[in-house]
Formats: C-alpha cells, structure tokens, sequence
C-alpha cells in the first residue's frame, strides 16, 4: 500500500506520547541557557534577555506571501534558485504591488544533524549560500523572508530535520540572526507536551531575539488554537493539509467558516496555503478558493511555483478587488448567512460600511443563490451599489442580491447603499437553476429565468441556447420580451433532444441573454446551463459498480472499480478485503467519498457489505451513509477497522439519482480506506 509522503508517520507522531517523551521533558528543562554568542541549545531564556521584540504591529491584516511546501514537497526544486525566482516574479509580475509579501522556506532547508554547537544547518545541496544570503536577496528586493521548524523534536518530514523543542532561544537567535520576518511551527514529534506551553516557549524565545517576527502557529487545529493563540502568535492553522483537490479545498473551507467570531487584527484563523496554480482544480474552483480564502480573512500565502503556473493563476492571485477585501482593515472575517443544499452565502464586513457577499454554489449544477443586502447587514436604501469583484462591473439592486452560479463557482461582489444606484444599470440575473439529469436519446425540459433586480426597466431582452454538436435545442416559448420591469422576472422554456451518442457525464450548453439598459446600451451575458446524461440500471439486479456513476469524489485518488482505494492511479488498490473476507465487485474509496448514481425512479433497493478496507492496519474510522434523493434512507455509524463487514440495505423506491457517502467518522480522514462490497441495486 502506498503513502504520499510520509502521511503516516506524521500521524502517528501526532499522537505518540512515547515513554522517551517523559525523559526528554525533564532533560529540557534542565537544559542551560544559551549564551548570546550561541552554546548550548536551552528552552529557557538567557540570563540578559534581547529587548523584548514588539509584535504588536505584525499582521494587522492577514499575512500574504509564498511558501514552496503545495508545489514541491521536499522534492529537490525546492531550492535558492527558485526561492530567488520567487522573489523576482513578486517584483517583476506585479505580486509585490498588490500586497504579497513574504517569501517562506517550509520543511526540509536543514540538514538532519545539527552542528557540534547545536546550531540548525542549511541544506548544502539546497542552500549552497546559506540561508542569510537567501534572505539577502528577499531583502534586497525589499520583500520579507521567512522559514518553518516544529515545536518537536523533528519536523514533519520523515527523513528527519531537526526541531526546535529544547532549543527555543538558540534557535530564535539562529532565524534573527539570519534576517527571518516569519516563523511557520509546526506540530510534528511534540512528545505529547501541553501545546500551548510550547507554542508560547517559542513566542517568548522570538520576542527576546528583539526582532519582529511574524509567528505562524501551526498545529493543525487540534488544540482548538483560536481559544488560547491571539496574543501568541499571528495566526494559527485551523485544519490539517490542504491538497490539491475540490474535496479538500472544501472540507477545509467548511471547518474554518465557523471561526469567524476568532479573527481579527494580530490573530487570523489559517487554514492553510493556496492551491492557486497547482492544476488539480479546475480554474472556477480555485477562483472559489481564492474567493472564499479572502472573504475569510485567510493568510493568502501563494503555494505554486509561479516561475511555471499557468497566466490563469496570476490572473486569479493578482485580483486587487478580491485581495482588498482579504485586506481589508476592519480585519472581519466573513459570517455564514445562509447554507442550504450546497446554496452558500457568506457576509463580510469592511471598513468603509460596505459588504463583501460570496454567493458559494457547492453543488455540481449551476444553481441560484440569493440574499438581500439587509441580510447581509446593510442598512435600507433606495438602492444599492454591487460591485462583481471578478468581472470588474457596477450594477444596482433594489435590494436583491441573486446570481446563478457555475457548478463549483463563487459570485463575490461588493455591496454598499448608494444614493446614485440610478446612475447604475440595472443588475440582471439569467439562468437555469439546477441543471437536468437524462438519458442518451432522451428529450427534457428546461426553464430558464431571468430577473431585474434592479429599479428600472430593461427592454429588448431576449434568450437564446445552444448545445453541443448534435444535440437539438428548440425554445417552447417566447424566448423574448420587450419590457422587462424592475423586479420582474422573464421565464422561457426550452426543449433539449439528447442525441443517442452522447457518451455519460456533464454536457455543458449556454444560456445567452441580452438586453438593452435604459442608456440604451446592450448588454449580453452568458450562463452555464448542464445536463448530465446517465445510464439507469436495466431491470432486475445490477453491480453499481457496473455502471458510470452521475458524479464521483474521493479523499484521495479515484474512486475504484472492484478494488479497494490505493490512494493515487486509477487500479492501484488491492481486492477489496474487509475482516479477512474480500469481495469481487464493489467500489474501493477513500474518506471523505461522495459517489452519485442515477436511478430514473424505477429501482427499489440498493445494499452492500461495508467496512474499513484491512489495508490500512488497525487504523481507520468511517461512516457510511445512503441518500435517496438527497436523503438519508440508510446509515451505519462509525465503523472501525477492527470491525467486520456490516450489512447496509437501503430502500430508494421512486429516486431519480442515489447518493453513497462515506465520512470520516469525526477525526480526519487518514488510513479511512472504505470499501463498498457487493454493491447492488435492484430495479
Ligand atoms: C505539516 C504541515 C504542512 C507542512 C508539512 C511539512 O504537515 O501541516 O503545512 O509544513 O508538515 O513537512
């Protein structure tokens, strides 16, 4: 079985209380106190402590920056040569004028061993110069610098670099020394000790350094760290790893939306690095990423290697309107407004009165999601100003504030009462909420709406759709009106011919709208509209796994078809085993697991034998669940590797699609290989 980068280990660091921690505790303790001049590593202060260092004007708004660990790993190219490339691409490309800052080392930049004095020693093969020449040359281009340790006795990689418990001041002393702004400290091989005592040994060993370092606390939420970290460090990571992947982009999205209450100026939640670039999203996610990142006030720490990013990355990084409202001084983090069936609505106030509001679709479908500029804390008005902080535009509203949103998009926009709105057009929304599910040869129905949300008129609107080749699309009614009133709403409905051939999956067609403004201007906008073509299972009973499921994802790697989940390629697993018993069909997936089957209303019930696959050892929790519809018709609780196989039968008469989840069982989703045995549904 296979394990990205030493996942396991870390994991299993995380929760080692070793009899050697005991030891090393009292060893620590007893340690002496550095000398200015370097000595002995020591936990505890020197005798003639530096001038306290103020921290007290350090990331009055959320930090920004670049830090190497989503794009390299511990691979080679993570190495002086595109640290400097980093610096000059923040200079040259603009990054540095629109706020980006730092520039920061993660793990692996030491050697394993520390030198006869117990300093830290820059990897050679890296950092032929050394890390004060690294950070010279951040400097120079008047960008700031920083670098990563573990409040452990290693770091988190599995080869071994040295951490800095026990060694607290010399170590503070070795970064001030060598011109570090930041310290990234992380949580790996901590011994089991009090996590705030070692989070505050360090605050302490960097204050008496007398410089400004700007301290990034890093244990992984674990320790709930937004109770006790404001005044300890600057920020403090709410979750554990982010990848490159929708899914856990998402999950940890939703794990750091409820901390809004926490943030503010010197103390930001952080929940994690950007992906921006990386390319395993498409580039509506990461716009969503980026998006949501700044409505909650996330440090936005760039985590591509932009020497070879795609220019789509710069465009989305380098967006100044969505970057202001990250920035913005108030230094409030965005409140959940509303969430419902994957409809988000997120809230932010700034500093001049006005609202950032991110209307989040989750779901696979393009979907409307809707407020009010009340809802989102504003007074009432005649009307309001909303600027699209992505499409750079100003339209007014009477007070709604809707738009239908891609499959995985965000609309972020900027809402503040303006006397002036007439001098605005109107906002339009068009759209086709929801998307339809058909099979091949199949004709369906769709409904477009398109709705003035503003005061004043907008005439000569008409629709139109097109399809992919082949497809036949044919309005059923009128696709145009002359007069479309302020509030009103334009319905036209459409006809689609499935052709016979189309493969399953998402066929994308669109919706083009346009309009004249009382200015007489035209306008013209174009929506997503999708229909997802499937094949219903035929009579009798099938293997799900038989079948080209509507929509799949997958903590990691894909789904698997009659195997259980290795983690990265497509047939990497192993059969799939549960209890020592193994199964020919069935799916093998990996926490947290979302796979979606059509089922035309006409089946009955699906079952399966579930359990935590014996690949993952001893480890492993998860819950399974069946959703008819979008609703529950069948659960098992947290299951655990020790346990076998359960039976799970779940009666979904009448649903048009089944969804099959798997969660990770309340404590992360490492080691949860989840299968889904003898997977069947009868129809
Ligand atoms: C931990 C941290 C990551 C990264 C790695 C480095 O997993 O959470 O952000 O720093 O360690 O090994």
């Amino acid at each position: 079985m296979s394990h990205p980068s030493g996942r396991r280990t870390r994991s299993a660091g995380r929760t080692a209380m070793a009899a050697l921690g005991a030891g090393l505790l009292c060893a620590t303790v007893l340690a002496a106190p550095s000398s200015a001049a370097g000595g002995r590593p020591a936990t505890s202060p020197p005798s003639n402590p530096a001038p306290a260092g103020d921290d007290s004007h350090l990331a009055l708004t959320p930090p920004m920056g670049f830090n190497n660990w989503n794009s390299t790993h511990c691979r080679a190219e993570f190495n002086e040569e595109m640290v400097r490339g980093m610096a000059d691409l923040f200079v040259e490309r603009g990054l540095k004028d629109a706020g980006y800052e730092y520039i920061n080392l993660d793990d692996c930049w030491a050697l394993p061993e520390r030198d006869a004095e117990g300093k830290l020693v820059p990897d050679p093969e890296r950092f032929p110069h050394g890390i004060k020449a690294v950070a010279d040359y951040v400097h120079a281009r008047g960008l700031k610098f920083g670098i990563y340790t573990s409040a452990g006795t290693k770091t988190c990689s599995d080869i071994g670099f040295p951490g800095a418990l026990g060694h607290e001041y010399s170590d503070a002393r070795q970064f001030a020394d060598w011109g570090v702004d930041y310290l990234k400290y992380d949580n790996c091989n901590n011994q089991g000790l009090d996590a705030k005592q070692r989070y505050l040994t360090m605050r302490d060993a960097l204050r008496a350094t007398g410089r400004p370092i700007l301290y990034s606390i890093c244990e992984w939420g674990e320790n709930r760290p937004w109770e006790w970290a404001r005044g300890v460090g600057q920020s403090w990571r709410t979750t554990g790893d982010i990848k490159d992947n929708w899914e856990s982009m998402l999950s940890i999205m939703k794990k750091n939306l409820p901390l809004d209450e926490y943030a503010g100026p010197g103390g930001w939640n952080d929940p994690d690095m950007l992906e921006v670039g990386n390319g395993g999203m498409t580039d509506t996610e990461y716009r969503t990423h980026f998006s949501m990142w700044s409505i909650m006030a996330a440090p936005l720490l760039i985590g591509a290697d932009l020497r070879s990013a795609p220019q789509s990355a710069f465009d989305i990084l380098s967006n100044e309107e969505v970057i202001a409202v990250d920035q913005d001084e108030l230094g409030r983090q965005g409140k959940v407004i509303a969430s419902e069936n994957g409809r988000w609505v997120i809230a932010k106030e700034l500093a001049d009165g006005s609202r950032a509001v991110a209307l989040f679709n989750e779901s696979d479908q393009p979907q409307r999601v809707s407020t009010t500029a009340r809802a989102a804390g504003l007074p009432h008005s005649a009307g309001y100003r909303v600027r699209d902080l992505w499409k750079h535009a100003d339209t007014h509203t009477a007070g709604k504030i809707s738009a239908t949103v891609p499959a995985h998009g965000t609309v972020l926009v900027r809402v503040s009462p303006d006397r002036d709105w007439a001098q605005l057009p109107p906002a339009v929304d068009s759209g086709v909420d929801g998307g339809a599910i058909a099979e091949s040869g199949d004709g369906v129905r769709l409904t477009a709406a398109t709705e003035n949300l503003g005061r004043q008129p907008v005439r000569s609107v008409s629709t139109g759709m097109t399809g992919p080749e082949g497809w036949r699309v044919r309005a059923e009614s009128r696709p145009g009106t002359a007069v479309l009133r302020g509030g009103a709403t334009f319905r036209s409905t459409w006809r689609i011919d499935v052709p016979r051939s189309a493969e399953p999956g998402s066929h994308e067609l669109k919706l083009t709208t346009t309009y004249r403004l009382p200015s007489g201007r035209q306008v013209r906008s174009d929506s997503q509209v999708l229909v997802r073509v499937a094949v219903a299972p035929a009579g009798g009973t099938t293997h799900l796994s038989d079948l080209a499921p509507l929509s799949t994802a997958n903590g990691f790697g894909p789904v698997e078809i009659d195997r259980s989940n290795g983690e990265s390629a497509a047939g990497d697993g192993k059969p799939l085993t549960i209890g020592g018993r193994t199964w020919s069909k069935g799916l093998g997936v990996h926490a947290v697991s979302r796979v979606e089957y059509f089922t035309a209303g006409r089946c009955e019930r699906v079952t399966a034998s579930v359990g935590v696959d014996d690949e993952t050892g001893e480890r492993g929790t998860v819950a399974f669940e069946i959703q008819a519809d979008g609703e529950r018709r069948a659960g098992t609780g947290t299951l655990t590797n020790s346990q076998d196989a359960q039976e799970i039968s779940a009666d979904v008469t009448g649903a048009e699609t089944v969804t099959l989840t798997v969660t990770d069982g309340g404590d992360g989703s490492e080691y949860d290989h989840a299968d889904w045995a003898d997977l069947k549904v009868t129809c």
